[in-house]
C-alpha cells in the first residue's frame, strides 16, 4: 500500500524501559513527517495509552524542544495486554479511531513484537532504543551509549576517591538484565578487567585476589550486571575473599536517565527521520543502527528474539 505523502498522518510511540535519545528519535519522525507534508501525533503513553487513545499532535518544534533531555516525554509503559489478541485489537481500534496511517514504535525486543504485529494493518517503523542492546538485527541500540557514559563517568569517580584512600574496593551494578551487554560495554570503555555477567562463568576467588592486589594502587574496580545477582551480598562476599572492605556501588534507574550523548541524540534524530521515509513510501521496516553512524532500513519481521551477549576471545579474556 502507498500513500500520498500530503495524508501522511503518523503515530509515535514509545514504549518499554525509556532510554535517553528517544526524544530525539520523536523529534527526527515529527521533522520529517513535517517536511514530507504530513502530521505527527505523539501517543501518550505507549500501547496501553494507545490503546485509551491518548494522542495529539505534535510539531517538530515542539519535539526538538525536548531533544537533550533523557526519558521520554511521550511517557511510555510496559503492557503485557499487547501479547494478546484483544490488547492488539484494542490498538487497531484506537489507530482507526485516530486516523492514524502510520506508525514509529520506539522501544526495545517487546515493542518490536508489539510493531510487528501490528504491521499487517499499517506501515509500521520500528527503532531500537533501550539501554540494553539486546535487540537482534542492530548494531547499537539508542540510549546504550549515554548509559555507558553515565556508568563510566561515575567509575571515574570511584577511581579518584579509590586512588586518595587506597586499600578497599568497588563493585559497580549496571542494570541490563536479563543478560550482560550493558556491564561488558561498561567494563570495556572503563578499562576495567573483571566483569560479572550472566553468559560467563566467573570465579569469585579470582576476582577477589585481583580486586585485594588493585587496593594496594587504589585501582581496585569489579563490574557486575545486575543480572547476576545482589550487588550487596556479593560485594560482601568478595570483601570476605579478599579480606578488605568492597563497596557495593549501584546504578539503578539512575543509569537509565542518563543524558543522551551526542551519538544518541545524532543517531536517534536520523533513525527517527528513516522511519518517517519508510513510512511515506507505505513500507513498514526495521531501523538498523550502526555505532559509525549508519541508518539503514531492513524488514520488519514478527518474533525475533532476544540477543544474547556474545562471547569474544577479548571477553572471555577479560573474564578471567
Ligand atoms: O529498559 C530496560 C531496563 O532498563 C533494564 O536494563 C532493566 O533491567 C529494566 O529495564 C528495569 O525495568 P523497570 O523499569 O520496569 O524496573
Amino acid at each position: 500500500m502507498a500513500f500520498p505523502a500530503h495524508t501522511l498522518r503518523v503515530g509515535v510511540l514509545t514504549s518499554g524501559g525509556d532510554a535517553p535519545g528517544m526524544n530525539a528519535i520523536i523529534a527526527g519522525a515529527c521533522e520529517q513527517a513535517e517536511r514530507l507534508g504530513g502530521h505527527a501525533h505523539g501517543i501518550n503513553g505507549g500501547f496501553a495509552g494507545l490503546a485509551d487513545v491518548r494522542a495529539e499532535p505534535i510539531g517538530a518544534v515542539e519535539a526538538r524542544a525536548h531533544l537533550h533531555e533523557s526519558g521520554t516525554w511521550l511517557q511510555t509503559s510496559r503492557w503485557p495486554a499487547l501479547r494478546t489478541s484483544e490488547g492488539r485489537d484494542a490498538c487497531r481500534a484506537a489507530l482507526e479511531a485516530l486516523a492514524i496511517d502510520a506508525l514509529v514504535v520506539i522501544g526495545g525486543n517487546g515493542s518490536a513484537m508489539g510493531a510487528a504485529a501490528l504491521s499487517d494493518d499499517l506501515p509500521v517503523a520500528f527503532v531500537p532504543a533501550t539501554i540494553d542492546r539486546d535487540v537482534v538485527g542492530t548494531d547499537v541500540t539508542v540510549g546504550m551509549d549515554s548509559a555507558v557514559g553515565y556508568a563510566v563517568d561515575t567509575i571515574d569517580r570511584l577511581r579518584i576517591t579509590g586512588r586518595s584512600l587506597p586499600g578497599r574496593a568497588f563493585l559497580v551494578q549496571t542494570l541490563g538484565a536479563p543478560n550482560g551487554f550493558l556491564a561488558d560495554a561498561v567494563a570495556s570503555a572503563a578499562g576495567i578487567d573483571h566483569v560479572l555477567v550472566p553468559e560467563r562463568e566467573h570465579d569469585l576467588d579470582e576476582v577477589a585476589r585481583a580486586l585485594r592486589e588493585l587496593a594496594v594502587n587504589g585501582s581496585a574496580i569489579a563490574v557486575m550486571s545486575e543480572a547476576i545477582g545482589d550487588a550487596v551480598r556479593i560485594a560482601e562476599e568478595l570483601a570476605r575473599r579478599a579480606g578488605i572492605r568492597v563497596h557495593p556501588t549501584i546504578l539503578g534507574h539512575a543509569q537509565r536517565a542518563a543524558t543522551p550523548s551526542a551519538q544518541d541524540r545524532t543517531l536517534g534524530q536520523a533513525a527517527g527521520r528513516a522511519a518517517v521515509d519508510a513510512l511515506a513510501q507505505g513500507r513498514s521496516t526495521f531501523i538498523a543502527l550502526s555505532a559509525a553512524g549508519a541508518v539503514r532500513s531492513a524488514p520488519l519481521v514478527a518474533g525475533r528474539e532476544p540477543a544474547t551477549a556474545r562471547i569474544t576471545d577479548d571477553t572471555k579474556e577479560r573474564s578471567t
